[in-house]
């Protein structure tokens, strides 16, 4: 019990780090190159914001006219309430403020609005912000912050990692119509792609993945005193005296931007069998699996343009995918492929180490996953009692052409 309340904090600490500027702007741009009016007339709110430092909050504020948004509300969870490893200080903004209070500070959120001119200067931005302490800690599942969720048209942030789930519980529960209700655009682990609760809507094509290419990982601004000696160096960068975090993470929306509805431009079978040097080295390429009507393509670039049939690529592909030339069909995970159904269980068969050594483990494990009949001479491999071999691929999705 003590362990597992360790590593929720230890997941939870993870939760502390903050988005930089630059990286929203470039996605909030994708969406307003697609439609200029995105944000008009709409309210918005940042929830799980930090937003006295918050370039979310700054970002949408200075923007605010400009982009014609009606209300902004950006809340932040309490201090006590969050796991920091440096100890907290109010900021001066806050203890300047006349609503300051310390027996408050530490064990409420704080909730931000901006849709006035407040200070009379004749615009709105930054400066106009008004805040004061929530009723609680500022905890997105709370009444107050839900029915701040309730008021908003569209919901950005980047949420804690470690609730992702439950923050996109939260964020259906305004579902009406099989459509999640408010506009969102969140950050969110690459990960989270094949969790149970969010495939089945990029299937739908209620949520799909941003417009910020997902090939490199984002750098956040870790908070101040992050202990660096427990993150390995690969996950650290320093520029300009600021400390940056690595992580693989994206973003969801199911606001629209250009990049998805751009058409990926393929070759057919025959061409990448005799052009595409990734094919002609794979032993895998346009094989059938043994367990699913489907043919195995390593490779978002080596998507046969003339296969009519039901193809597994990784999941790298979304990043490609554009819904007007693909249908995803499902993907191996259990419970995601009740249209692409497997066609065979593994559980009389056994797991070998290719020194021929048993693992113990029954072939009931790689049951649902994409398997080839094949031995590449370097993983595991399953076996039955007839000799017949197969290893399972990475995960896959499941498309066909439109
Ligand atoms: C990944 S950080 C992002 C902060 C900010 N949105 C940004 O991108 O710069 C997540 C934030 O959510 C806060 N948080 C953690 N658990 C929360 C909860 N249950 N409700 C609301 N906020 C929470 C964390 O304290 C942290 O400030």
């Amino acid at each position: 019990m003590a362990n597992a309340n360790l590593s929720k904090a230890k997941k939870a600490k993870n939760d502390e780090f903050y988005t930089q500027y630059a990286d929203i702007e470039k996605e909030m741009n994708a969406y307003l190159e697609y439609n200029p009016d995105v944000f008009r007339g709409k309210t918005i709110l940042l929830p799980c914001d930090d937003p006295e430092f918050s370039n979310f909050t700054k970002y949408f504020a200075q923007n605010f006219s400009n982009f014609g948004i009606k209300k902004l509300i950006s809340t932040s969870y309490a201090p006590d309430s969050k796991q920091l490893d440096a100890y907290y200080e109010p900021s001066l903004f806050e203890v300047e403020s006349p609503q300051f209070d310390e027996s408050k500070s530490f064990v409420k959120g704080k909730i931000f609005v901006l849709d006035r001119d407040s200070n009379g200067d004749g615009r709105i931005d930054v400066d106009d912000l008004e805040w004061q302490y929530l009723e609680g800690d500022g905890d997105f599942r709370s009444e107050e912050v839900k029915a701040l969720r309730d008021e908003a048209d569209m919901i950005i942030t980047n949420p804690p990692f470690s609730l992702f789930r439950e923050f996109l519980a939260w964020l259906s529960a305004t579902e009406s119509n099989c459509k999640i209700s408010k506009s969102f655009a969140i950050i969110g682990s690459k990960n989270a792609i094949t969790y149970k609760e969010v495939f089945p809507l990029i299937r739908e094509n209620k949520l799909w993945t941003g417009a910020t290419n997902f090939n490199t990982d984002m750098l956040f601004i870790a908070p101040k005193g992050t202990n660096l000696d427990e993150k390995p160096s690969t996950a650290i960068r320093e520029v300009e005296g600021v400390t940056y975090l690595r992580s693989p993470a994206i973003w969801f929306t199911n606001l629209e931007h250009g990049r998805r509805h751009q058409p990926l431009s393929l070759m057919t079978m025959e061409d990448n069998i005799k052009f595409n040097k990734k094919v002609i080295k794979s032993e895998t390429a346009y094989k059938q699996y043994d367990n699913y009507d489907a043919i195995e393509v390593p490779f978002t670039d080596a998507i046969p343009s003339d296969y009519k049939g039901v193809m597994g690529v990784p999941i790298s592909f979304l990043d490609k995918y554009c819904p007007e030339q693909f249908e995803i069909l499902g993907a191996t995970q259990r419970g995601c492929h009740d249209k692409v159904p497997d066609t065979k269980k593994y559980d009389d068969y056994w797991e070998v180490r290719q020194n021929g050594e048993k693992t113990g483990s029954s072939g009931g494990k790689t049951n649902e996953n994409a398997n080839l009949a094949t031995n590449d001479g370097r993983k595991n491999y399953f076996i039955n009692k007839d000799n017949h071999i197969i290893q399972s691929a990475y995960q896959r999705l499941f498309i066909k052409f439109k």
